[in-house]
Protein backbone atom coordinates (compact mmCIF):
# COMPACT_ATOMS: atom_id res chain seq x y z
CA UNK A 1 0.00 0.00 0.00
CA UNK A 2 1.46 3.67 -0.62
CA UNK A 3 1.79 6.37 1.69
CA UNK A 4 -1.20 8.75 0.56
CA UNK A 5 -3.79 5.24 0.58
CA UNK A 6 -2.29 4.15 4.30
CA UNK A 7 -3.25 8.29 5.12
CA UNK A 8 -6.26 7.98 3.41
CA UNK A 9 -7.44 4.71 5.31
CA UNK A 10 -5.87 6.19 9.04
CA UNK A 11 -8.05 9.00 8.13
CA UNK A 12 -11.23 7.31 6.98
CA UNK A 13 -10.92 5.09 10.56
CA UNK A 14 -10.40 8.00 12.21
CA UNK A 15 -13.29 9.73 10.96
CA UNK A 16 -15.45 6.69 11.33
CA UNK A 17 -15.09 6.94 15.18
CA UNK A 18 -16.75 10.36 15.32
CA UNK A 19 -20.09 9.67 15.76
CA UNK A 20 -22.77 10.98 18.25
CA UNK A 21 -23.82 7.24 19.51
CA UNK A 22 -21.98 4.68 21.55
CA UNK A 23 -23.26 1.68 19.76
CA UNK A 24 -22.83 2.95 15.85
CA UNK A 25 -21.64 5.40 13.33
CA UNK A 26 -24.28 8.49 13.20
CA UNK A 27 -23.28 11.82 12.19
CA UNK A 28 -26.76 13.52 11.36
CA UNK A 29 -26.33 17.02 10.19
CA UNK A 30 -24.86 20.52 12.41
CA UNK A 31 -24.68 17.65 15.43
CA UNK A 32 -21.72 17.53 17.68
CA UNK A 33 -20.12 14.88 16.54
CA UNK A 34 -20.54 16.88 13.02
CA UNK A 35 -18.71 19.72 14.25
CA UNK A 36 -16.16 17.49 15.31
CA UNK A 37 -15.64 15.49 12.09
CA UNK A 38 -15.34 18.91 10.34
CA UNK A 39 -12.91 20.41 12.37
CA UNK A 40 -10.58 17.31 11.72
CA UNK A 41 -11.47 18.00 7.94
CA UNK A 42 -10.01 21.85 8.31
CA UNK A 43 -7.27 20.80 10.05
CA UNK A 44 -6.75 18.57 7.28
CA UNK A 45 -7.20 20.37 4.59
CA UNK A 46 -4.72 23.22 6.14
CA UNK A 47 -1.78 20.77 6.76
CA UNK A 48 -2.18 20.07 2.55
CA UNK A 49 -1.62 23.32 1.82
CA UNK A 50 -5.46 24.82 0.83
CA UNK A 51 -6.79 27.90 2.02
CA UNK A 52 -9.73 26.86 4.08
CA UNK A 53 -13.27 28.43 4.75
CA UNK A 54 -16.58 27.19 6.35
CA UNK A 55 -19.49 28.64 5.19
CA UNK A 56 -22.55 29.40 7.10
CA UNK A 57 -23.99 25.77 6.34
CA UNK A 58 -21.33 24.02 7.54
CA UNK A 59 -19.45 22.91 4.22
CA UNK A 60 -15.79 22.97 4.83
CA UNK A 61 -13.61 25.04 1.41
CA UNK A 62 -10.29 24.47 0.80
CA UNK A 63 -9.15 25.82 -2.64
CA UNK A 64 -5.19 25.54 -4.05
CA UNK A 65 -5.29 28.72 -6.33
CA UNK A 66 -3.95 28.42 -10.01
CA UNK A 67 -1.68 31.70 -10.52
CA UNK A 68 -3.47 32.21 -13.28
CA UNK A 69 -6.15 34.78 -12.00
CA UNK A 70 -8.74 34.09 -14.85
CA UNK A 71 -8.92 30.76 -13.89
CA UNK A 72 -12.27 28.52 -12.95
CA UNK A 73 -12.94 26.45 -9.94
CA UNK A 74 -12.94 22.86 -10.33
CA UNK A 75 -14.18 20.94 -7.51
CA UNK A 76 -13.52 17.86 -5.98
CA UNK A 77 -16.11 16.97 -3.07
CA UNK A 78 -18.15 14.76 -1.19
CA UNK A 79 -20.16 15.18 2.13
CA UNK A 80 -19.21 14.29 6.25
CA UNK A 81 -22.78 14.17 7.47
CA UNK A 82 -24.06 10.56 8.14
CA UNK A 83 -26.96 8.42 8.81
CA UNK A 84 -27.86 6.31 11.53
CA UNK A 85 -25.89 3.26 11.67
CA UNK A 86 -23.86 4.56 8.63
CA UNK A 87 -21.05 2.53 6.71
CA UNK A 88 -17.44 4.34 7.60
CA UNK A 89 -16.84 4.84 3.36
CA UNK A 90 -20.24 6.87 1.88
CA UNK A 91 -18.82 10.65 1.90
CA UNK A 92 -15.68 10.50 3.43
CA UNK A 93 -13.76 8.51 1.12
CA UNK A 94 -14.17 10.98 -1.65
CA UNK A 95 -13.58 14.06 0.67
CA UNK A 96 -10.46 11.89 1.16
CA UNK A 97 -9.16 10.83 -2.23
CA UNK A 98 -9.86 14.85 -3.04
CA UNK A 99 -7.15 15.65 -0.33
CA UNK A 100 -4.93 13.46 -1.56
CA UNK A 101 -5.29 14.87 -4.77
CA UNK A 102 -4.29 18.44 -3.19
CA UNK A 103 -1.19 17.31 -1.65
CA UNK A 104 -0.71 15.73 -5.26
CA UNK A 105 -1.46 18.60 -6.96
CA UNK A 106 0.54 21.34 -4.12
CA UNK A 107 3.42 20.17 -5.69
CA UNK A 108 2.64 21.39 -9.87
CA UNK A 109 0.95 24.22 -8.22
CA UNK A 110 2.64 26.83 -10.94
CA UNK A 111 0.95 24.81 -13.84
CA UNK A 112 -1.91 24.42 -12.32
CA UNK A 113 -5.09 25.88 -14.88
CA UNK A 114 -7.94 25.90 -12.47
CA UNK A 115 -8.30 26.39 -8.92
CA UNK A 116 -8.38 23.03 -7.12
CA UNK A 117 -11.03 22.99 -4.30
CA UNK A 118 -11.59 20.52 -2.25
CA UNK A 119 -14.90 20.14 -0.22
CA UNK A 120 -16.50 18.52 2.70
CA UNK A 121 -20.73 18.73 1.90
CA UNK A 122 -22.14 19.52 5.09
CA UNK A 123 -25.77 17.54 4.54
CA UNK A 124 -26.30 15.33 2.10
CA UNK A 125 -27.92 12.54 3.36
CA UNK A 126 -30.52 14.59 4.71
CA UNK A 127 -31.32 12.69 7.50
CA UNK A 128 -31.85 15.07 9.96
CA UNK A 129 -34.25 17.00 7.49
CA UNK A 130 -35.54 14.50 5.30
CA UNK A 131 -34.55 17.02 2.29
CA UNK A 132 -31.02 16.39 1.00
CA UNK A 133 -27.60 18.30 -0.75
CA UNK A 134 -28.15 21.09 2.06
CA UNK A 135 -24.46 21.84 1.50
CA UNK A 136 -23.92 21.34 -2.33
CA UNK A 137 -26.88 23.74 -3.04
CA UNK A 138 -25.43 26.42 -1.04
CA UNK A 139 -22.22 26.39 -3.07
CA UNK A 140 -23.94 26.14 -6.80
CA UNK A 141 -26.06 28.33 -5.52
CA UNK A 142 -29.17 26.82 -5.44
CA UNK A 143 -30.18 26.94 -2.04
CA UNK A 144 -33.96 26.80 -1.60
CA UNK A 145 -35.02 29.33 1.01
CA UNK A 146 -38.21 27.31 1.64
CA UNK A 147 -35.96 24.65 3.34
CA UNK A 148 -35.34 27.21 5.95
CA UNK A 149 -38.01 26.28 8.11
CA UNK A 150 -38.29 22.76 7.67
CA UNK A 151 -37.65 20.89 11.62
CA UNK A 152 -36.07 18.05 12.44
CA UNK A 153 -37.97 15.49 14.99
CA UNK A 154 -37.37 18.02 18.19
CA UNK A 155 -38.71 21.34 16.63
CA UNK A 156 -35.29 22.66 15.62
CA UNK A 157 -35.24 24.36 12.35
CA UNK A 158 -32.46 25.25 9.27
CA UNK A 159 -32.54 28.64 10.25
CA UNK A 160 -31.91 28.52 13.73
CA UNK A 161 -29.04 25.95 13.28
CA UNK A 162 -27.58 28.25 10.55
CA UNK A 163 -28.02 31.85 12.62
CA UNK A 164 -26.65 29.92 15.37
CA UNK A 165 -23.03 31.01 13.70
CA UNK A 166 -24.15 32.85 10.97
CA UNK A 167 -26.79 34.73 8.87
CA UNK A 168 -29.31 33.20 6.39
CA UNK A 169 -28.84 36.29 4.23
CA UNK A 170 -25.03 35.08 3.92
CA UNK A 171 -25.85 32.04 1.40
CA UNK A 172 -25.86 33.57 -1.55
CA UNK A 173 -22.27 34.79 -0.58
CA UNK A 174 -20.85 31.34 -0.14
CA UNK A 175 -22.00 29.98 -4.09
CA UNK A 176 -19.46 29.73 -6.97
CA UNK A 177 -20.85 31.94 -9.35
CA UNK A 178 -22.16 29.59 -12.48
CA UNK A 179 -19.91 31.62 -14.87
CA UNK A 180 -16.53 30.66 -12.64
CA UNK A 181 -17.73 26.90 -12.39
CA UNK A 182 -15.12 24.75 -15.00
CA UNK A 183 -16.74 21.33 -13.46
CA UNK A 184 -17.19 18.75 -10.39
CA UNK A 185 -15.79 15.50 -9.64
CA UNK A 186 -16.56 13.05 -6.59
CA UNK A 187 -15.56 9.66 -5.78
CA UNK A 188 -18.02 7.79 -4.07
CA UNK A 189 -18.26 3.92 -3.14
CA UNK A 190 -20.37 2.01 -5.27
CA UNK A 191 -23.06 0.79 -2.81
CA UNK A 192 -24.16 -1.72 -4.89
CA UNK A 193 -22.83 -5.09 -6.25
CA UNK A 194 -21.40 -4.28 -10.47
CA UNK A 195 -18.15 -4.05 -10.00
CA UNK A 196 -17.78 -6.89 -7.64
CA UNK A 197 -19.81 -8.89 -9.98
CA UNK A 198 -17.26 -7.71 -12.81
CA UNK A 199 -14.06 -8.04 -10.97
CA UNK A 200 -13.34 -4.61 -11.30
CA UNK A 201 -12.46 -1.86 -8.95
CA UNK A 202 -13.72 1.43 -10.24
CA UNK A 203 -15.54 2.90 -12.85
CA UNK A 204 -17.15 5.89 -14.56
CA UNK A 205 -20.63 7.04 -13.55
CA UNK A 206 -23.30 8.09 -16.60
CA UNK A 207 -25.72 9.46 -13.92
CA UNK A 208 -27.72 9.56 -10.84
CA UNK A 209 -31.35 8.71 -10.40
CA UNK A 210 -34.05 11.06 -10.13
CA UNK A 211 -35.31 10.87 -6.32
CA UNK A 212 -38.22 12.19 -4.77
CA UNK A 213 -38.86 12.09 -0.64
CA UNK A 214 -42.25 13.32 0.60
CA UNK A 215 -43.45 13.32 4.21
CA UNK A 216 -47.26 11.74 4.47
CA UNK A 217 -49.45 12.22 7.70
CA UNK A 218 -52.17 10.07 8.94
CA UNK A 219 -54.32 11.02 11.43
CA UNK A 220 -57.01 9.19 13.19
CA UNK A 221 -57.77 9.14 16.87
CA UNK A 222 -56.57 7.77 20.41
CA UNK A 223 -57.99 4.91 21.86
CA UNK A 224 -57.70 2.57 24.43
CA UNK A 225 -56.24 -0.65 23.54
CA UNK A 226 -58.22 -2.62 25.74
CA UNK A 227 -61.94 -1.37 25.29
CA UNK A 228 -62.05 -0.10 21.90
CA UNK A 229 -63.61 -2.45 19.58
CA UNK A 230 -61.11 -3.52 16.61
CA UNK A 231 -64.41 -2.68 14.14
CA UNK A 232 -64.76 0.90 15.29
CA UNK A 233 -61.22 2.23 15.60
CA UNK A 234 -59.26 4.81 13.52
CA UNK A 235 -55.91 3.50 13.51
CA UNK A 236 -53.20 5.48 12.07
CA UNK A 237 -50.70 3.09 11.89
CA UNK A 238 -52.59 0.44 10.67
CA UNK A 239 -53.29 2.64 7.37
CA UNK A 240 -49.75 3.91 7.05
CA UNK A 241 -48.87 0.03 7.17
CA UNK A 242 -51.55 -1.00 4.08
CA UNK A 243 -49.56 2.00 2.26
CA UNK A 244 -46.35 0.63 2.70
CA UNK A 245 -46.91 -2.43 1.55
CA UNK A 246 -48.70 -0.98 -1.31
CA UNK A 247 -45.17 0.86 -1.83
CA UNK A 248 -43.38 -2.69 -2.12
CA UNK A 249 -46.02 -3.74 -4.41
CA UNK A 250 -45.83 -1.23 -6.87
CA UNK A 251 -41.82 -1.16 -6.61
CA UNK A 252 -41.58 -4.79 -6.82
CA UNK A 253 -43.87 -4.52 -10.01
CA UNK A 254 -41.98 -2.37 -11.69
CA UNK A 255 -38.67 -3.73 -10.18
CA UNK A 256 -36.51 -2.73 -13.59
CA UNK A 257 -37.13 1.21 -13.20
CA UNK A 258 -38.13 1.92 -9.68
CA UNK A 259 -37.25 1.45 -6.02
CA UNK A 260 -39.23 3.01 -3.48
CA UNK A 261 -39.25 2.75 0.59
CA UNK A 262 -40.41 3.56 3.56
CA UNK A 263 -37.81 4.03 5.96
CA UNK A 264 -38.59 6.52 8.60
CA UNK A 265 -42.36 6.24 10.88
CA UNK A 266 -43.18 8.05 13.83
CA UNK A 267 -45.98 7.35 16.19
CA UNK A 268 -48.46 9.37 18.35
CA UNK A 269 -48.41 9.22 21.13
CA UNK A 270 -46.21 5.89 20.41
CA UNK A 271 -47.62 4.10 23.87
CA UNK A 272 -48.11 0.01 23.83
CA UNK A 273 -51.62 0.38 24.86
CA UNK A 274 -52.78 3.43 23.01
CA UNK A 275 -54.06 3.14 19.69
CA UNK A 276 -51.91 5.32 17.53
CA UNK A 277 -53.82 8.80 16.80
CA UNK A 278 -51.55 10.03 14.33
CA UNK A 279 -48.21 8.41 12.17
CA UNK A 280 -46.23 10.28 9.99
CA UNK A 281 -43.82 8.43 7.53
CA UNK A 282 -40.79 8.71 5.10
CA UNK A 283 -41.38 7.86 1.16
CA UNK A 284 -38.63 7.78 -0.81
CA UNK A 285 -38.77 6.92 -4.27
CA UNK A 286 -36.57 7.17 -7.65
CA UNK A 287 -36.33 6.31 -11.12
CA UNK A 288 -34.21 7.36 -13.95
CA UNK A 289 -36.90 8.59 -15.86
CA UNK A 290 -38.88 11.07 -14.54
CA UNK A 291 -42.39 10.97 -16.18
CA UNK A 292 -42.71 7.74 -14.72
CA UNK A 293 -41.41 8.63 -11.57
CA UNK A 294 -43.80 11.36 -11.48
CA UNK A 295 -46.85 8.42 -12.87
CA UNK A 296 -45.99 6.29 -9.82
CA UNK A 297 -45.97 9.11 -7.25
CA UNK A 298 -49.36 10.00 -8.79
CA UNK A 299 -50.83 6.29 -8.51
CA UNK A 300 -49.39 5.62 -4.69
CA UNK A 301 -51.42 9.18 -3.95
CA UNK A 302 -54.27 7.60 -5.46
CA UNK A 303 -53.68 4.63 -3.28
CA UNK A 304 -53.15 6.51 -0.05
CA UNK A 305 -56.23 8.65 -0.51
CA UNK A 306 -58.46 5.34 -0.96
CA UNK A 307 -56.63 3.64 2.12
CA UNK A 308 -57.38 6.95 4.06
CA UNK A 309 -60.93 7.00 3.06
CA UNK A 310 -61.75 3.80 3.52
CA UNK A 311 -60.43 3.70 7.08
CA UNK A 312 -61.73 6.94 7.92
CA UNK A 313 -58.46 8.65 8.82
CA UNK A 314 -57.44 11.87 7.39
CA UNK A 315 -53.93 12.29 5.35
CA UNK A 316 -51.28 14.60 4.16
CA UNK A 317 -49.34 14.47 1.57
CA UNK A 318 -45.85 16.45 1.30
CA UNK A 319 -43.72 16.82 -0.77
CA UNK A 320 -40.52 17.71 0.32
CA UNK A 321 -37.77 17.50 -2.56
CA UNK A 322 -38.60 16.69 -5.94
CA UNK A 323 -34.84 16.13 -7.70
CA UNK A 324 -34.67 15.43 -11.80
CA UNK A 325 -32.36 12.47 -12.64
CA UNK A 326 -28.97 14.26 -13.74
CA UNK A 327 -26.28 13.08 -16.42
CA UNK A 328 -22.44 13.23 -15.85
CA UNK A 329 -20.50 15.75 -18.46
CA UNK A 330 -19.87 13.40 -21.98
CA UNK A 331 -16.46 14.98 -22.12
CA UNK A 332 -15.35 15.08 -18.14
CA UNK A 333 -16.09 11.14 -18.54
CA UNK A 334 -14.09 10.89 -21.56
CA UNK A 335 -11.18 11.92 -19.42
CA UNK A 336 -11.90 10.08 -16.72
CA UNK A 337 -12.35 6.94 -18.70
CA UNK A 338 -9.02 7.77 -20.16
CA UNK A 339 -7.50 7.56 -16.54
CA UNK A 340 -9.29 4.58 -15.79
CA UNK A 341 -7.94 2.81 -18.65
CA UNK A 342 -4.28 4.19 -18.18
CA UNK A 343 -4.88 1.90 -15.14
CA UNK A 344 -5.54 -1.45 -17.20
CA UNK A 345 -8.92 -1.02 -16.21
CA UNK A 346 -11.38 -1.95 -18.65
CA UNK A 347 -14.08 1.06 -18.87
CA UNK A 348 -17.62 0.66 -17.29
CA UNK A 349 -20.43 3.47 -16.85
CA UNK A 350 -23.02 2.84 -14.18
CA UNK A 351 -25.86 4.67 -13.14
CA UNK A 352 -26.38 6.14 -9.93
CA UNK A 353 -29.37 5.16 -7.81
CA UNK A 354 -28.20 6.68 -4.92
CA UNK A 355 -28.05 10.93 -4.95
CA UNK A 356 -24.97 12.54 -4.68
CA UNK A 357 -24.61 16.23 -4.24
CA UNK A 358 -23.56 16.44 -8.15
CA UNK A 359 -26.90 16.36 -8.48
CA UNK A 360 -27.63 20.07 -7.27
CA UNK A 361 -24.10 20.99 -8.97
CA UNK A 362 -25.10 19.52 -11.54
CA UNK A 363 -27.50 22.86 -12.72
CA UNK A 364 -24.64 24.71 -12.88
CA UNK A 365 -21.44 22.74 -14.07
CA UNK A 366 -20.57 19.70 -15.71
CA UNK A 367 -19.85 16.53 -13.47
CA UNK A 368 -18.18 13.52 -13.11
CA UNK A 369 -18.19 10.44 -10.82
CA UNK A 370 -15.68 7.57 -10.04
CA UNK A 371 -17.44 4.78 -7.97
CA UNK A 372 -15.57 2.06 -5.98
CA UNK A 373 -16.33 -1.29 -5.72
CA UNK A 374 -18.68 -1.98 -2.65
CA UNK A 375 -18.04 -5.51 -0.88
CA UNK A 376 -21.63 -7.36 -1.54
CA UNK A 377 -22.88 -3.77 -2.63
CA UNK A 378 -24.06 -3.04 1.17
CA UNK A 379 -24.30 0.39 2.17
CA UNK A 380 -25.91 2.53 4.66
CA UNK A 381 -25.11 -0.22 6.97
CA UNK A 382 -21.71 -0.84 9.37
CA UNK A 383 -20.94 -3.38 7.02
CA UNK A 384 -19.93 -1.42 4.21
CA UNK A 385 -16.58 -2.47 2.98
CA UNK A 386 -14.25 -0.89 0.13
CA UNK A 387 -10.84 -2.71 0.48
CA UNK A 388 -7.27 -0.60 0.63
CA UNK A 389 -6.34 -2.16 -2.89
CA UNK A 390 -9.78 -0.70 -4.56
CA UNK A 391 -8.76 2.29 -2.84
CA UNK A 392 -5.56 2.86 -4.12
CA UNK A 393 -6.83 2.55 -7.94
CA UNK A 394 -9.63 5.04 -7.00
CA UNK A 395 -6.83 7.46 -5.98
CA UNK A 396 -4.04 7.39 -8.75
CA UNK A 397 -7.30 7.00 -11.32
CA UNK A 398 -7.91 10.49 -9.70
CA UNK A 399 -4.35 11.55 -9.99
CA UNK A 400 -4.34 10.43 -13.63
CA UNK A 401 -7.97 12.61 -14.29
CA UNK A 402 -6.34 15.77 -12.66
CA UNK A 403 -3.52 15.41 -15.13
CA UNK A 404 -5.75 14.78 -17.97
CA UNK A 405 -7.50 18.04 -16.84
CA UNK A 406 -4.28 19.66 -16.21
CA UNK A 407 -3.16 19.18 -19.95
CA UNK A 408 -6.83 19.60 -21.81
CA UNK A 409 -7.99 23.13 -19.68
CA UNK A 410 -4.29 24.20 -19.87
CA UNK A 411 -3.65 23.95 -23.44
CA UNK A 412 -6.56 26.86 -23.77
CA UNK A 413 -5.45 29.47 -21.03
C1 LIG B 1 -27.94 9.17 -0.18
O1 LIG B 1 -27.21 8.27 0.21
C2 LIG B 1 -29.15 8.85 -0.86
O2 LIG B 1 -29.09 8.33 -1.99
O3 LIG B 1 -30.22 9.03 -0.29
MN1 LIG C 1 -23.03 9.38 -0.05
MN1 LIG D 1 -25.50 7.82 1.85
Amino acid sequence: MNQATQRLLDRLNQLGTISNSPDCLSRYYATPAFEKAGDLLNEWMTEAGLIVTKDCVGNIRGILHSQNSDAKHFVVGSHYDSVHNAGKYDGPLGILVGIELAIYAKEKANALPFHLNIVAFADEEGARFNTSYLGSSVLAGNFNLEWLDRKDDDGISIKELIEKEGNVASIPNYAIPADEWLGYYEVHIEQGPVLEDKNQSVCSVKGIAGQDRLTISWEGMAGHAGTSPMDLRKDAYCGAAEFALKVEEVGLKHKEKLVATVGKLNLFPNTSNVIPAKVTHSLDIRSADKQFLNQMVDDLNKMATEIAERRALKINWDLVQSNPPVACDIRLTQALTNAISSIGIEPTNLLSGAGHDGVMIAEVAPITMLFVRSRAGISHNPLEYTSPEDIQDAIQVSINYLENLTLAFGDKE
